[in-house]
């Protein structure tokens, strides 16, 4: 039930127990003091009546005594008077039997032998007074209740049900994140007190929602710019190898160049130097931007990609300088297989494996990257759903990783490399990409052998 009703149906009985009690006590005390006025009135008129009777009873006789008490009966008082000569009564007693009220006083107290006089009255007209002032407080109660009531519930509508129910609409909707506008009730009680504390409340929620909003801003923008230092690190490692790809061609065209300046080519063969130049521009052109798409700084939450094309593209960052160390880098693919991630980040994330991979084999070795579709259990931990992933590893043939360093390897910062060789952010920006795209990472470590690292990212966007 609401409150405004509950507070009317309080009021009103409580109202309702007040006017009845006050009433039935006034009733009654009117009922006694009509009792008291008969009583009184049997006394006067008995008194008179038995001294009139024992003087007439002495003088003329009975029977005559007896006449005045026929001729009291005849006038309509409402009294019956009788005599009766047998009782003998010492004092008046008066009392009520069955409907009546009785009175009985001794005609003389001087001589009992004149018995006692009866005076009988109906207690109809109190009964008809007590009943009429009912009725007069049954209407007088419907009426103080009515108004009550209407005034009770206007009131309480206007002082309680207003102001809660704008309270209620407004904790709804800070329960749906809607903060901004003003209680506006004005009063000093309460309500108003809750009102002022709930804009108080609201103004904090929203100054907090800001602060949040900033420090995540800034967090993410932080995130941002270490992913594009690490990104730039990597292109710092390819640097060596990439200068290598560049060499060739560079050299090609240098040489072409100057059999063109130096007139040693002529007509068509001129028309041949001059293509082969451009060609060669174009592939370090190519390779170039290959770089430079790389290096660049892209957010690429919400983006989804083929894995298989950024797989494609991180070989090729990586074939220079893996062409030096000797090692042989293979991809097992399906020919497309979509991940809600960025081309940007899971080249990222795939770069970075592959770093580490050609670190970990300075003599030559194997890299594979294999894509596949899996059903996958998440760790309990993640609070993941199991269901349908796309499973990415990277595995190499190289030195592995020493036991004690495995459950420290996606820290920040933690590097067994020299000085200058790492930074120890490599394998903590894959897990924080990974993880912010919903996936997992996890590391199959053979010491001396290799280790394949899996990256787990689910089939479906997740918010
Ligand atoms: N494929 C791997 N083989 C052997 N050890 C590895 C491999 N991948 C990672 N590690 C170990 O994990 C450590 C942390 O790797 P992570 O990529 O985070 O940093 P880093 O490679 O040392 O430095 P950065 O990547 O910042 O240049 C490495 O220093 C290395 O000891
Ligand atoms: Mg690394």
């Amino acid at each position: 039930m609401r409150i405004v009703p509950k507070l009317t149906l309080a009021l009103t009985a409580a109202s309702a127990v007040v006017v009845c009690t006050r009433a039935t006590l006034r009733i009654e005390r009117h009922a006694a003091a009509y009792e008291l006025a008969m009583e009184h009135n049997h006394r006067v008129v008995g008194h008179v009546l038995a001294a009139s009777m024992a003087e007439v009873a002495r003088r003329e006789g009975a029977t005559t005594a007896e006449h005045l008490i026929d001729v009291a009966n005849e006038t309509k008082t409402g009294l019956a008077l009788s005599w009766d000569r047998d009782r003998v009564s010492t004092g008046d007693v008066q009392g009520i039997e069955g409907p009546e009220l009785v009175s009985l006083m001794p005609v003389a107290k001087d001589d009992p032998r004149l018995g006692s006089l009866r005076i009988r009255e109906p207690l109809t007209a109190r009964d008809e007074e007590v009943r009429s002032e009912r009725t007069h407080v049954v209407y007088n109660l419907l009426g103080i209740l009515a108004v009550g009531a209407v005034t009770t519930l206007i009131l309480s509508r206007v002082l309680v049900g207003r102001p809660v129910d704008l309270l209620v609409q407004r904790a709804r909707r800070i329960a749906k994140g809607e903060l901004t506008g003003r209680l506006d009730i004005r009063s000093s009680d309460e309500l108003g007190e809750l009102a002022t504390e709930m804009n108080l409340m609201c103004e904090a929620l929203t100054e907090a929602n800001a602060r949040v909003l900033r420090e995540a801003e800034a967090r993410v923008e932080a995130l941002e710019q270490l992913r594009h230092a690490d990104r730039l690190a990597t292109v710092g490692k390819l640097a060596a190898g990439l200068a290598h790809e560049l060499g060739t061609p560079l050299a090609v065209v240098a040489g072409r160049a100057q059999m063109i300046a130096g007139h040693e080519v002529e007509g068509e063969a001129v028309v041949d130097s001059a293509k082969t130049i451009e060609r060669e521009a174009w592939r370090m052109t190519a390779i170039v931007r290959q770089l430079l798409d790389f290096a660049r700084q892209k957010r690429t939450l919400g983006e989804s990609s083929d894995a298989t094309e950024s797989a494609n593209r991180a070989i090729g960052l990586f074939r220079p300088m893996a062409e030096k160390q000797g090692v042989e880098l293979a991809l097992e693919a399906p020919a497309d297989a979509r991940v809600p991630m960025g081309t940007e980040s899971v080249q990222q994330v795939l770069s970075n494996l592959l770093a580490n991979a050609m670190h970990a084999m300075p003599s030559g070795g194997r890299v594979v990257i294999r894509i596949k579709e899996v059903r996958a259990e998440p760790p309990a931990e993640l609070g993941e759903k199991p269901g349908p992933y796309l499973r990415l590893d990277v595995a190499d043939t190289g030195t592995g990783i020493a036991p004690t360093d495995v459950p420290h390897v996606f820290e920040p910062f933690f590097t067994t490399k020299e000085p200058g060789d790492g930074t120890g952010l490599g394998l903590s920006v894959v897990y924080g990409l990974v993880r912010e795209h919903h996936g997992w990472v996890s590391v199959d470590n053979r010491p001396g052998r290799g280790v394949t690292f899996s990256v787990f990212l689910p089939k479906e966007a997740r918010s």
